[in-house]
């Protein structure tokens, strides 16, 4: 036998080996090896004891965790730790201490889609000391409840670790099986507005992109549902998952400029790495895990943080019939404004969001986001008079900041831009940050030079912040689009009110795409809304508007754009269609009911991609509301009303889809009926293809009682 062939197929092997090996391994990572911990280490269970977090260190000292569910996998033993810019500080640990507690509260919130939230978890710390020369210390907590884990690392203050930077995330989430996923792309252009994709694990084509951004949500094999996402992102940089094997994923922190992930100094501590368990879809939806791990409310006073519903000079922008600029059509004048105020007054809004009304927007404003200057209105706005003419009506001027992402600019001017807005009585202002990719303006304190950020590193993360707490002093309340995604910071600064951060209403208006398709409200619940309220701008009833824009329209029916005030939660609702289109029109009394704080929150129907529907009860009243809204496909579904006080006759005002309703067809086509009910009933909800259902439940009147 020739024994060369031999040798160099056995050394071609020892290559491929050695090759598949080094592919998924970061610079300072090591590869999973998956010990077995069987008994050892520390564990926690959850409080009803299904849930069980265990942690060890493996022979080099290098921590792990794993969780299982009823004695099964769901974390399969994975890596953790970072990697600092000098050494990493994922081995060579020794545990020095550990402590378990239990947690049980019940906190109220002061707005939201729930009033009272039960806090209950057990926990474990584990203090973690490194062996050998120099030694550094770090904290593992980890926090588990019914829904899920949290766990973070702290570095207290220490004497071998002052100011460090981190250059890898040792963090790994190895699944236990090659679950469905729904997510979108990180580190591409337009930040987190995609179209989420719904992919095996393993099919995740590496290549085509970097890392996935959170909250990402899976569907196993068995019947659970997971979503991995983070809490409380405070002074770190964003967590984004890279795909590092067929079922692992890995933390991949969106870096500074020059590369370094993470600038800190002890002592110090990451966000929550979050992972949501449920043993059905719906049971993600009333999760409040990610608030929970959120720190208490930090405002003093926060009386003036309240929800409320907007109309505003907004959508005709985005039709072409108005513009942001100055110039014949420019739609942030005083009479339009005023026009809009007293359709808001006539119908009862809170506020008028006016877009374009200050210097900055002529010429390619979002390339020059350094010409936006804050308290300069455009010579046809008299902010003085549309204010006081609001204050007469009880409507409120609503601020908008477009910063075109020049960020250095707005923080230049911002105390003064929210002193401004706060003297003429504004108390919610949309800041805006369009700008794509890594294109944000810093300046280097070390070099000088400018550099380019991306929206969602520590940077940017640092920025939004600031904002926020800067925008609390003044009493200003926050709308933020091209936002750092929600990690549930609303519970400790409650005027963080709501937010964009996915393809909004907007993309039907001009996206090339020809818009969000019907299935896209029904993945966000289950991804983008997991992270907390959405500004998505529902409402439009004119949804063909063909003479403005004719290759565009909304890819559902007329009853689905009620739904969406349900099942889109936010604090902060806008009637987004121009008023005229809401003229005459029955199908508005459904938005002028339909309240923006909640008492109560509960999910009949969930399937991520096909159809969900919520019921929430009115913080404010005893009526009850339903939405539900499916993808292109026509539903049946059969909804129990036992969520209504039994023994309590209700109205059910249902604004439905026409039998021969259709999102192609016949969008506009739309039924409103009346039925008694009670919570003994059994309603039968007819979806058509791309449409939706909303329903009022109010208790019944003696007249309506009376045979
Ligand atoms: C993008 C925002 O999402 C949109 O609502 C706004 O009208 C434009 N930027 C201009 O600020």
């Amino acid at each position: 036998m020739n024994r060369r062939p031999a040798l160099s197929l056995l050394i071609l092997l020892f290559c491929l080996i050695l090759l598949a090996a080094c592919a998924d391994t970061p610079a300072g990572t090591p590869t999973t090896t998956a010990p077995s911990p069987a008994g050892e280490g520390l564990a926690i269970t959850s409080p009803d004891g299904r849930l069980e977090t265990r942690f060890w260190l493996d022979e080099a000292g290098a921590p792990y965790y794993q969780v299982t569910r009823d004695g099964q996998p769901v974390i399969q033993p994975s890596r953790m730790g970072f990697v600092l810019a000098d050494r990493p500080l994922n081995s060579g640990f020794a545990i020095s201490d550990s402590q378990t507690s239990s947690f049980d509260d019940t906190w109220e919130q002061p707005w939201g889609e729930v009033q009272f939230i039960r806090n209950q978890y057990n926990e474990l710390r584990v203090d973690l000391q490194e062996s050998g020369a120099e030694p550094r210390q770090m904290t593992i907590v980890f926090r588990l409840y019914d829904d899920g884990l949290g766990f973070r690392y702290e570095w207290p203050e220490q004497p071998h670790l002052a100011a460090f930077e981190i250059m890898d995330e040792s963090t790994e989430f190895v699944l236990s099986g090659d679950h469905q996923a729904w997510w979108i792309p990180a580190y591409l252009d337009n930040r987190y507005e995609f179209l989420y994709k719904q992919t095996s694990l393993s099919s995740l084509n590496r290549p085509t992109f970097r890392a996935m951004h959170t909250p990402m949500t899976m569907a196993t094999a068995d019947g659970l549902f997971l979503t991995i996402h983070e809490a409380s992102l405070v002074d770190f940089a964003s967590m984004t998952l890279a795909v590092t094997g067929d079922t692992t994923l890995k933390a991949d922190l969106v870096p500074w400029s020059d590369g370094v992930l993470v600038r800190a100094s002890a002592p110090h501590r990451s966000p929550w790495r979050t992972i949501q368990i449920a043993d059905s879809a719906a049971g993600l939806l009333t999760s409040h895990l990610i608030l929970n791990l959120n720190e208490p409310n930090r405002l003093a006073d926060i009386s003036w943080t309240r929800p409320g519903k907007y109309i505003g000079i907004w959508w005709g922008m985005h039709l072409d019939t108005y513009t942001w600029g100055s110039g014949p059509q420019h739609g942030a004048t005083t009479a339009n404004t005023q026009a809009y105020m007293d359709f808001a007054a006539r119908y009862g809004f809170d506020g008028v969001l006016v877009e374009g009304w200050n210097v900055g927007w002529d010429g390619d404003w979002f390339r020059n986001g350094e010409n936006f200057q804050f308290t300069t209105p455009y010579d046809d706005f008299d902010i003085a008079a549309v204010t006081a003419y609001g204050r007469e009506l009880g409507v409120a001027l609503i601020g908008h900041h477009e910063t075109g992402a020049a960020v250095l600019n707005y923080e230049a001017q911002l105390p003064q831009a929210f002193a401004y807005y706060q003297d003429l009585g504004v108390h919610l202002v949309k800041t805006g940050y369009v700008g794509a990719g890594q294109s944000i303006k810093r300046i280097d304190e070390a070099t000088g030079e400018v550099v380019r950020e991306w929206h969602h590193g520590q940077f940017m993360v640092r920025h939004y912040q600031y904002v926020a707490e800067l925008a609390a002093e003044y009493q200003i309340m926050l709308d933020i689009h091209e936002p750092i995604k929600d990690t549930g910071l609303r519970r400790t600064y409650p005027n963080m009110m709501t937010r964009e951060g996915a393809r909004g209403m907007e993309y039907n208006a001009w996206s090339a795409d020809g818009g969000n398709p019907p299935e896209h409200e029904t993945i966000l619940p289950f991804t983008r809304m997991m992270a907390g309220p959405m500004d998505f701008t529902p409402g439009i009833f004119d949804l063909l508007f063909a003479e403005a824009r004719p290759g565009n329209r909304v890819n559902t029916t007329l009853a689905k754009q009620l739904a969406l005030y349900v099942v889109l939660y936010s604090p902060w609702q806008m009637a987004a269609d121009l008023p005229a289109n809401y003229e005459g029109q029955p199908a508005f009394q459904f938005i002028l009911d339909v309240p923006v704080d909640w008492r109560d929150t509960q999910v009949l129907h969930a399937q991520i991609g096909d159809y969900v529907t919520y019921v929430r009860q009115d913080r404010g009243s005893d009526d009850w509301y339903l939405g539900s809204v499916t993808d292109e496909e026509a539903r049946v579904l059969e909804a129990p009303l036992t969520f209504l006080t039994p023994g309590v006759t209700y109205v059910a005002e249902i604004y439905a889809d026409d039998p021969a309703g259709d999102w192609q067809t016949n969008p506009l086509a739309l039924t409103i009926t009346q039925m008694l009910v009670d919570s003994e009933t059994l309603l039968t909800l007819r979806l058509a293809a791309g449409g939706g259902q909303a329903i009022r439940f109010r208790p019944a009147t003696p007249a309506e009682l009376a045979p």
